[in-house]
């Protein structure tokens, strides 16, 4: 299966994730003509990856679940969900993000996932964890000022903030209508 490991969110903050998206593309359709290039991401299947892992098998799954539940206890820690950015830049976007500010125990947390799915043999990531929601991704990487002047007031606006206490192995099964996820396991265990 296609899997990944990730943060789930609160119903309130997807709720507030969905309400944003809906105002941003209505106002980008009315400022811009040329939107259909970007695809925006189901608000219901909106995460906090920790580690993609592609696609495995059913043992892979096993050796996933045994080191991940041998990690231990996780100690809760608050997210806060806020503002909007894009990957690599606004310049030339390919990501459309809604940020994250999180103490250290997120990257700490990201950490020992990636170096127990590394001993497993899963690729280290070549980037540094940039924890981020995606709100949609752009087909074609080209300058959007109309999109980044909408963005602009929403940079400091708070969608909440909750608290992590748990994570998730995910299946992702892709269909026409965008990737559909479901919970495979919890941690810790
Ligand atoms: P993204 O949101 O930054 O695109 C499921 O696809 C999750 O795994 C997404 O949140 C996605 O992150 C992340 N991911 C990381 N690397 C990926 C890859 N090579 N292919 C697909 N998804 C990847």
């Amino acid at each position: 299966m296609r899997s990944f490991l990730a943060i789930d969110l609160p119903q309130p903050i997807k709720t507030a994730i969905s309400d944003e998206q809906h105002a941003v593309r209505t106002a980008a359709r009315v400022t811009s003509g040329r939107m259909e290039d970007m695809k925006w991401t189901r608000p219901e299947g909106i995460h906090l990856t920790l580690k993609f892992l592609g696609e495995i098998s059913t043992q892979q799954v096993a050796q996933v679940t045994q080191a991940l539940a041998g990690l231990g206890s996780l100690e809760p820690f608050v997210l806060q969900v806020k503002g909007f950015g894009f990957f690599p830049d606004a310049l030339r976007p390919r990501v459309l993000w809604v940020g994250v500010e999180a103490p250290p125990a997120l990257g700490q947390l990201a950490h020992r996932v990636e170096t127990a799915m590394n001993r497993l043999g899963f690729a280290a990531e070549g980037r540094t964890f940039a924890p981020h929601l995606t709100l949609a991704r752009f087909k074609v990487s080209r300058p959007r000022p109309e999109l980044v002047a909408l963005l602009e007031p929403k940079r400091g606006l708070i969608l909440g903030r909750f608290e992590v206490s748990e994570f998730f192995l995910f299946e992702s099964r892709l269909s026409p209508s965008g990737a559909q996820y479901q919970k495979v396991a919890c941690f810790p265990r």
